[in-house]
């Protein structure tokens, strides 16, 4: 069933608690990527221009001790907000209490408000993390109504998402929320063919329920990363020091199996001798990788065939880098890959789904060239593995 979304909602001089997923990375106090932020605007924008008064919550980091406080505190969140808003942004450095709900009373039609990591209540008993009833309800009494647009925490089950919604009536999804399960849910639903899926990363074990989903829907399943050589050394390839998890290889010959026909692996690789940015890099067939040699990213001949396979398609997703793209000389096939379903645009809907990929696009600069990326690293990945996600469920249906 559909879920009821933040225009389903009645705003005006409504209190309206946003969920938003501000989890974003910092080095020196500074947020090195603003995407998150910058997703989530059009529901606060929406919000306050339907009358509403703007609370604005998320969490950042995980909080261990005193000091995680410190270097986690969402002050410079709100700074940035209140910059790209255009507008002022009353920060409360607290979680709880009187001096919180003080300001929220006083708000006004078109006021925003922020406060402090929802996760600082972790110190106090995992609060946050566990979804103590007590918590959830305190947090849902300072609102009337709740919008969660918080896509990257939907595979959590906390108080500042599930929690508040069990105690309000009026809960909707933000605009990003509702993206992300128009292009992730909507795709696994009913993608248009052929349906391509592009897996890579450095472990089969991290990917076993997406491959198995994708495998239900997909038309073809291309694989490349470092999970590809527990795959070759299934197939009676030796592998030498490239990554290889001994215990799951009965595991890739059943997945080899079970996807026969739809499973693409590569024909060659890049080797290098050790794992360094200035390693020697040598082009193998996947059959001849030398004992001394660990695959770095994919050869040539399977850059070909993957852009074959690519270019027909009318639905592409993406989870996984298919080398070591942090590495200049090792980032080919990725950034490949990446310009591969960037031609495809106009024909197709591309979706990059998160993680180390959507940041392999961004540093090669390609972020315009896709359909949608997600901002969402486990939880698009349990989305692809077909599970149900907390922080959707709890969006009351249309
Ligand atoms: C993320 O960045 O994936 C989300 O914000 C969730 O963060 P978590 O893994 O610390 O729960």
């Amino acid at each position: 069933m559909a879920k009821k979304s933040v225009r389903d909602l009645n705003l005006k001089d409504k209190k309206v608690l946003i969920r938003v997923d501000f989890n974003v990375p910092l080095k020196d106090g500074k947020i090195t990527d603003e995407n998150r932020i910058v997703q989530a605007l059009p529901t606060i924008n929406y919000v306050l221009e339907n009358g509403g008064k703007a609370i604005i919550f998320s969490h950042l980091g995980r909080i261990k001790d005193e000091a995680d406080k410190v270097k986690n505190s969402l002050a410079v969140v709100a700074e940035r907000l209140s910059e790209l808003l255009a507008k002022p942004v009353t920060f409360i450095n607290e979680t709880r209490g009187e001096r919180l709900e003080t300001a929220i009373n006083a708000m006004k039609s078109g006021d925003v408000l922020m406060f402090e990591n929802t996760r600082f209540e972790d110190l106090d008993g995992k609060k946050e993390s566990k979804n103590d009833p007590e918590l959830g309800k305190y947090w849902a009494s300072l609102g009337e109504v709740f919008v969660n647009d918080a896509f990257g925490t939907a595979h959590r089950a906390h108080a500042s998402n599930v929690g508040i919604a069990s105690n309000l009536e009026e809960v909707g999804a933000g605009f990003l929320l509702e993206k992300e399960i128009n292009f992730i849910g909507g795709t696994l639903e009913n993608p248009e063919r052929p349906f391509v899926a592009i897996l890579g990363g450095a472990k089969v074990s991290d990917k076993i329920e997406v491959i198995k989903n994708l495998l239900k829907v997909a038309d073809k399943v291309l694989i490349g990363g470092g999970m590809a050589y527990t795959f070759f050394y299934a197939m009676g390839h030796e592998v030498g020091l490239s990554l290889l998890e001994a215990d799951k290889v009965d595991l890739a010959k059943e997945l080899l199996e079970l996807g026969k026909g739809k499973i693409v692996l590569g024909t060659d690789v890049i080797t290098a001798k050790e794992f360094n940015p200035e390693s020697e890099k040598n082009v193998r067939s996947i059959d001849a990788i030398p004992a001394d040699e660990m695959g770095m990213d994919i050869g040539p001949k399977t850059i070909e065939l993957f852009k074959s396979i690519i270019k027909d398609a009318k639905t592409v997703v993406w989870n996984g880098p298919v080398g070591v793209f942090e590495f200049e000389r090792f980032k080919n096939g990725t950034l490949e890959v990446a310009k591969a379903i960037g031609a495809i645009k106009d024909q197709a809907t591309t979706i990059i789904g998160g993680g180390d990929s959507a940041a392999a696009v961004i540093q090669f600069g390609l972020e315009d060239a896709f359909t949608h990326i997600s901002t969402g690293g486990g939880a698009s990945l349990e989305y692809l593995e077909g599970k149900k996600l907390p922080g959707i469920e709890c969006v009351k249906d249309k």
